[in-house]
């Protein structure tokens, strides 16, 4: 048997080579993939190959990841339960796939990944990969063997496999170049106030720059292309943003989610560039489509945010909103400018040649347009049912009900 594992080069999947190998008398075979976490993938390698893999491909899916999965979300403004932007969840589904095509072309009849049976990430995986081949055998180790961090390191040690000695951090995290999550330890404790040594990307806000930092963000169809005149592919466009912003504080979530396996937990992002390329973007929106497709984009946002965040990115519902955003995105075309200070970012000022604004009709000085002798009888028509209503009740309050027939005799 063969089987292809996700690996991180961490304790988990470290130890899950020899164990994979043991329990299934299988080769494993190692994927590790450059989702932009930042981390050197040089070593990886060898480490793979010194844990008992044949081989370890190393993937770079920064531009699909980009293009394909973190862009459609942008631009369909989906925020899980209205403030997480969605990194881990959207990284998912594109490891998956690759997962996939891997075992295609290495014909093995599994995967492998080191997510726990808590989480979120075993359904995305799962769920993605059985989408790509409904015949694929999924195992997940750490869902499997039952053992405590000390006991993986014995296990590995007796078998002479090489683990990260890194210090063990207290927590759980995963980064991409959408963001990062970080869980467990403290932050278990809703009440405590996350440290400030969790975080990577931001700068703390009182430790930010006295003076605000100004970005223009240039859209085209629904996709940001330059930052203050320089023009960028999408992957250093996000890379440069997270840097401006984080810089500032910018980026900071902490919240109290709802989990597909039916847990609240807490989580603490950092998304310095998602907050500011989804504040930027529903901006420049909300300039140039009406405001019932706003609305009924806004409620799409919701339900597409539940539809990553659950795992079912590979589900027709999601293609069908894609489209509809799509179709809305063609107007998406303009500059918006962000005020980044302190932690707090906002929009300051925003334009395009699509705008609906318009100033003839928005404005109380000279040159107004609007017909304001329209207003009267658009007013009337607007208030008839409160009015109605009203008077109705005022009615009735002085006793009319007193007056009323007495109730039919029963027959
Ligand atoms: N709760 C977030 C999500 O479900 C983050 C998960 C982070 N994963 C991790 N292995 N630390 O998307």
């Amino acid at each position: 048997m063969r089987i292809v594992l996700a690996y991180s080069g961490g304790l988990d999947t470290s130890v899950a080579i020899p164990w994979l190998k043991e329990k299934y008398n299988a080769e494993v075979i190692a994927v590790t993939m450059d989702l932009g976490q930042g981390r050197e993938l040089n070593q990886i390698r060898e480490r793979a190959v010194g844990a008992g893999a044949v081989r370890c491909h190393v993937l770079d899916v920064r531009e699909e990841f980009a293009r394909d999965y973190i862009l459609p979300a942008l631009q369909a403004g989906a925020m899980y339960e209205e403030r997480y932007p969605l990194a881990t969840a959207l990284g998912r589904p594109l490891i998956a796939k690759k997962l996939v095509e891997i075992a295609q072309m290495e014909n093995a009849t599994a995967i492998a990944h080191g997510c726990t049976g808590k989480g979120n990430d075993q359904v995305r995986i799962d769920v993605s990969a059985r989408a790509m081949d409904p015949k694929i055998q999924v195992i997940a180790p750490a869902r499997v063997w039952g053992m405590t961090r000390p006991e993986e390191i014995e296990y590995a040690r007796i078998r002479n496999v090489p683990v990260p000695t890194t210090k063990s951090s207290p927590y759980s995290t995963d980064e991409n170049l959408w963001g990062r999550s970080i869980e467990c330890g403290i932050l278990e404790d809703p009440w405590n106030e996350p440290p400030d040594d969790i975080y990577a990307l931001t700068k703390s806000p009182a430790e930010a720059p006295d003076v605000p930092a100004y970005v223009e963000i240039e859209w085209e169809k629904g996709v940001p292309v330059a930052v203050n005149g320089v023009a960028m592919p999408l992957t250093e466009l996000i890379g440069s943003l997270e840097t401006i912003a984080g810089v500032h504080g910018v980026g900071r979530i902490d919240m109290v989610e709802n989990r597909l396996v039916g847990i609240k937990s807490r989580e603490i992002y950092e998304a310095p560039a998602g907050i500011v390329l989804h504040t930027a973007h529903r901006e420049l929106e909300g300039m140039v489509i009406p405001k019932d497709l706003q609305r009924l984009k806004q409620r799409l946002a919701q339900e597409y945010a539940d539809i990553v965040y659950n795992g079912l990115w590979f589900a027709p519902t999601r293609e069908a909103i894609d489209a509809f955003v799509k179709n809305v995105q063609q107007r998406v075309t303009g500059t918006v400018r962000l005020k980044l200070y302190k932690g707090d970012c906002r929009v300051v000022g925003r334009k395009s040649p699509f705008a609906l604004y318009d100033q003839g009709l928005a404005t109380y000085d000279e040159g107004d347009k609007f017909d304001h002798t329209a207003a009267e009888g658009f007013i009337k028509i607007w208030g008839l049912p409160v009015e109605t209503y009203a008077k109705n009740v005022r009615r009735n309050a002085k006793g009319v009900r007193a007056e009323q027939p007495a109730e039919p005799a029963t027959k």
